[in-house]
């Protein structure tokens, strides 16, 4: 393994793109005006998803969570427009008709490869702290966390957003289509309605009372007091119009202006825990190109999300550990299979918690943590037959002298997983979120807030020694989206994700283990039964064959937990063709030409 710290684009890069945006170039045979997603092609994804068969494309393909969205996505690339463009319009149609997990009112982090450079970059659009928060934000008066959702439900928790900044800066850089177009098909919606999805109504059933703690939420989704059925036409009218306004005049509008205004106002005027995010922390707000981070498995580099996402750190440091262990031998039916998985696992989020977060404020040993030589060492411990009795965190090669205490924070699964590659051979995989479904309960402008700031350790310090992620003014709460490129012979051959809080980085690891070892298609991969462990017990997936792993592993020594895992993974296999995988759990389609 190697930690490959690849900046793939130059500024002088970054900015020619930039200026070949000005021109929608269309390429040849693009369908510009026609909608490519008709309702037969929509239905022949799905069936293919009921089916468990990949979906195969030659040129262009968006797997996402919502069939509207990927609509939307795929009419932006049939027209020619590029992965960045397609984006755009993914982004705020989910926004619109999966308003619990993703939108305007949240954060996102993109790993692109730029086919014309042949290079992968990253960017984040990570939420920040506001500049007045304090350390102590999640702590009662006598120093005790609050209790999470007492933290989450109100301002409190709300950082500054980041996805209309980050798709802005996206476009700027690699699109191609007028930007104010990309908007089009999410105001359409929002104006004449979209029919409420069965998943979205199950959502609202099941929060009506933290939903119903702000009028303006509680309107939208509980209209007359009666939560939304699934199959209700709904409007968002507040929603068409920000949009309208970011189409016209861009991101700024977001950050500066009428909606920042309201934004702080909702915030900080609520009469039950407020919270302090400000126009100036909007006004401020900045995405960051990052470094993608590489580790070799199988010889392949399975790039991803640097600090402060401990995404593709803790994904790179299960991979690392198991790349000496023939699992394709193995096989995916084997417990042996699972308990190696497993105790990696569990050993890379142990260093997870002891040393990730965001790197720009703290310093972290992030070459130490995948250094070959370490990870190799860590490997060791797999090698008995039992589950492992202790896991605590490594001493990976630090170049400073600091220790910090184990993290504390929860997160809970929302989120969701966009994959797309375009006709020009551009691979974007962006994970987006409002962290808790439904984030801070608190709408504004049509759109949810974020809960982000509860990714933060709600502790400062553990028996006096500081923790890595605790709140700081202007820093990024650890996240442990991993939104993936996997490249071979330094062309991309896999693009993959998944929302579900820190279980992302476990059903990310096992899908492409089971593409790459045990040799299953894309669907298969996201479709394989989950069986995840991240702090000593196994959660197995109720209902399906990984259940009946349970006794072998209980035998090894862990405690099992049979339950629902709700991935929502949206792979893109890149070979001779183009094969989608959506997620059987969510409510997404992959869907090309
Ligand atoms: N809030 C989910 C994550 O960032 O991991």
């Amino acid at each position: 393994m190697r930690f490959c710290l690849t900046v793939a684009f130059s500024l002088i890069a970054g900015a020619a793109l930039a200026q070949q945006t000005a021109d929608a170039v269309q390429p040849e045979g693009a369908t510009e005006g026609a909608a490519f997603a008709t309702s037969e092609r929509v239905a022949a994804a799905q069936a293919s998803k009921d089916a468990g068969t990949p979906v195969s494309a030659q040129t262009f393909m968006v797997a996402a969570a919502n069939p509207l969205a990927v609509q939307a996505g795929v009419d932006v690339l049939a027209a020619g427009g590029t992965a960045a463009d397609a984006l755009v319009a993914v982004q705020t149609v989910l926004g619109l008709v999966e308003p619990q997990s993703s939108g305007l009112g949240g954060g996102a982090f993109l790993v692109w490869y730029d086919a014309a450079s042949q290079s992968l970059t990253t960017l984040d659009g990570r939420e920040t702290a506001p500049l007045d928060a304090t350390p102590r934000l999640f702590q009662k008066e006598d120093g005790e966390p609050m209790g999470f959702f007492d933290a989450v439900v109100g301002g409190r928790s709300v950082g500054t957003p980041g996805t209309p900044a980050l798709l802005d800066e996206a476009h700027k850089r690699w699109g191609r289509q007028p930007w104010g177009g990309l908007f089009d098909a999410a105001i359409d919606l929002a104006d004449n309605g979209f029919a409420v999805s069965p998943r979205l109504a199950g959502l609202v059933e099941r929060d009506t009372e933290r939903l119903a703690s702000y009028p303006i939420t509680a309107d939208y989704f509980m209209p007359g007091g009666t939560p939304l059925a699934a199959g209700t036409t709904l409007k968002n009218p507040a929603y068409a119009d920000t949009l309208r306004a970011i189409a016209a005049d861009g991101s700024e509008v977001f950050y500066t202006g009428k909606i920042a205004q309201d934004i702080q106002a909702t915030v900080q005027a609520l009469s039950f825990n407020p919270g302090v995010l400000s126009q100036l922390d909007l006004a401020v707000y900045h995405v960051k190109e990052r470094p993608a981070v590489c580790a070799t498995y199988r010889a392949h580099e399975v790039c991803g999300m640097g600090p402060p996402s401990s995404g593709a750190l803790t994904v790179g440091q299960i991979l690392g550990m198991l790349d000496s262990y023939d699992l394709g031998a193995l096989g995916a039916d084997n417990p042996e299979s699972w308990r190696l998985i497993g105790d990696a696992s569990r050993l890379a989020f142990a260093d997870r918690g002891r040393y990730m977060a965001d790197s720009d404020y703290v310093p972290m040993p992030t070459a130490g943590l995948v250094d070959p030589a370490y990870l190799a060492d860590r490997a060791q411990l797999l090698d008995g037959d039992a589950a492992l009795e202790e896991v605590g965190p490594g001493t990976p090669a630090f170049d400073h002298s600091l220790n910090w205490a184990d993290d504390q924070s929860l997160e809970l699964p929302s989120t969701s997983h966009i994959s797309i590659v375009d006709s020009y051979g551009n691979v974007a995989s962006m994970t987006t979120t409002i962290e808790n479904a439904f984030g801070s309960r608190l709408m504004v402008h049509g759109f949810l807030l974020n809960n982000e700031l509860t990714d933060f350790s709600f502790r400062t310090h553990s028996d006096g020694v500081p923790i890595a992620n605790a709140l700081a003014p202007g820093k990024r709460p650890r996240s442990s989206m991993s939104p993936t490129i996997v490249m071979k012979d330094g062309a991309p051959v896999l693009a993959i994700g998944s929302p579900g809080g820190s279980r992302i980085i476990g059903y990310t690891a096992k899908a492409i283990i089971a593409h790459l070892d045990w040799g299953m298609d894309v669907q298969q991969a996201v479709s394989l039964p989950h069986a995840v462990n991240r702090f000593g017990s196994f959660d197995v997936e109720e209902g399906t064959t990984a259940a009946d792993l349970a006794p072998a592993l209980e035998g090894m020594g862990y405690e099992v937990n049979v339950r629902g895992l709700n991935s929502g993974l949206h792979a893109i296999a890149i070979g001779d063709d183009l094969q989608g995988g959506a997620d059987p759990r969510r409510e997404g389609i992959a869907l090309g030409d």
